[in-house]
């Protein structure tokens, strides 16, 4: 019998199970601002991972009552919680996942740089106690703006001596699920099947889908182009006003985030087919971080895939390179405030 698990092809034996074929739940995984909007339901659905052996989740407040909940869930994983800065290092020693969605949301008429003062101090301590506690872990970074706190992690790992860009992700997922949303609703495809990739980075303009590199291959007129890609760049603020004050996307968010902590299990795993759009450093424009689509690896970033970016239409050309000065001063943003900081 030929069959498919968590994306690895295996031929087994008629009188095997497909449990023992599954790969084992042996990885721990750390959700860093576990009790909010989005740390509920992304553990949630991290809980319902048959990959997870502990769920660690940590918060400044609130975060027993949301473990002591989870916890009664008959999955395999177990759950453990850690609150304030002094149960910090205990949560995160020995993880391989550090998943960090701790900082403030956006209220209506805010960009995601107005977070900036705020979540970048936030991002600086949880890294450095990462560096500190975990440095071999792959880190994904939720809080806002991606476009700026990933650099200032990628400087603090440095400082500390412990940078690996190979393992240090800006988790862009949701503009990638949003993509295939809609493309799927406006051309009448099955959700299933649809994969756009979206490069760039993770706020407003920066939000690059590259419609012309769908699949499957769909044609788009260019109202269809102009009106989808605004859709997709302005959809978190979408949510922010149906919000009305109460925050931004959490529930997409968990779900985006939870597929990318499969997906890097999946890869830790020894899965030798995982690919994710993501902000990482990267070499394939002239700006030492972009989104792109990668292969990741049980080391991390295995490749960044250029290819995407080659024969892009003019209308994408364009964007790509108007994008560019604002995520080229979001990068130099976060990079000077860590230097400042000294
Ligand atoms: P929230 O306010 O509901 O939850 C944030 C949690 O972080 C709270 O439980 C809070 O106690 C915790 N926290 C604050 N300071 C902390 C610290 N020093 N250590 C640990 N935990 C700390 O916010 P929500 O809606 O969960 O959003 C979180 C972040 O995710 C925001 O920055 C938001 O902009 C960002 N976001 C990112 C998206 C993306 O696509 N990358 C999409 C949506 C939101």
């Amino acid at each position: 019998t030929s069959l498919r698990a968590s994306g690895v092809t295996r031929v087994v034996p008629k009188a095997k199970s497909a449990a023992q074929i599954l790969p084992e739940a042996s990885y721990k995984v750390a959700v860093l601002g576990a009790a909010g909007g989005i740390g509920q339901p992304l553990g949630l659905l991290i809980k319902m991972s048959p990959l997870v052996s502990e769920l660690r989740l940590y918060d400044i407040a609130n975060v027993k009552g949301v473990a002591a909940d989870l916890s009664h869930c008959n999955t395999p994983s177990q759950v453990m919680d850690f609150t304030g800065p002094a149960e910090l290092a205990n949560c995160l020693k020995g993880v391989d996942v550090v998943v960090i969605p701790a900082g403030v949301p956006r209220k209506p008429g805010m960009t995601r740089d107005d977070l900036f003062n705020i979540n970048a101090g936030i991002v600086k301590s949880l890294i450095e106690a990462v560096a500190d506690n975990c440095p071999e872990a792959f880190i994904h970074i939720i809080s806002n703006p991606v476009n700026s706190t990933v650099p200032i992690a990628a400087e603090i790992l440095k400082q500390k001596g412990v940078y690996n860009p190979k393992k240090l992700f800006g988790v862009s997922t949701l503009d990638v699920v949003r993509a295939n949303t809609f493309v799927a609703q406006k051309k009448d495809l099955k959700l299933i099947d649809v994969d756009v990739p979206v490069v760039g980075g993770h706020a407003g303009i920066t939000i690059l889908p590259l419609l012309s590199k769908a699949r499957p291959s769909v044609t788009f007129t260019d109202e269809e182009t102009e009106e989808l890609t605004k859709r997709i760049q302005n959809a978190g603020t979408e949510v922010v006003e149906a919000k009305a004050g109460a925050g931004s996307a959490t529930l997409s968010m968990a779900y985006a985030a939870a597929r990318f902590v499969e997906s890097s299990l999946r890869a830790l795993a020894g899965d030798p087919d995982v690919y994710e759009c993501t902000y990482v450093q990267s070499e394939l424009t002239e700006l030492p971080f972009f989104a792109s689509r990668v292969k990741i690896g049980k080391n991390g970033v295995e490749s960044i895939i250029s290819s995407d970016l080659e024969g892009v239409t003019e209308y994408e050309a364009k964007a790509l390179e108007a994008l560019k000065p604002e995520l080229k001063a979001s990068i130099e943003k976060g990079i000077e405030f860590v230097h400042k900081q000294q």
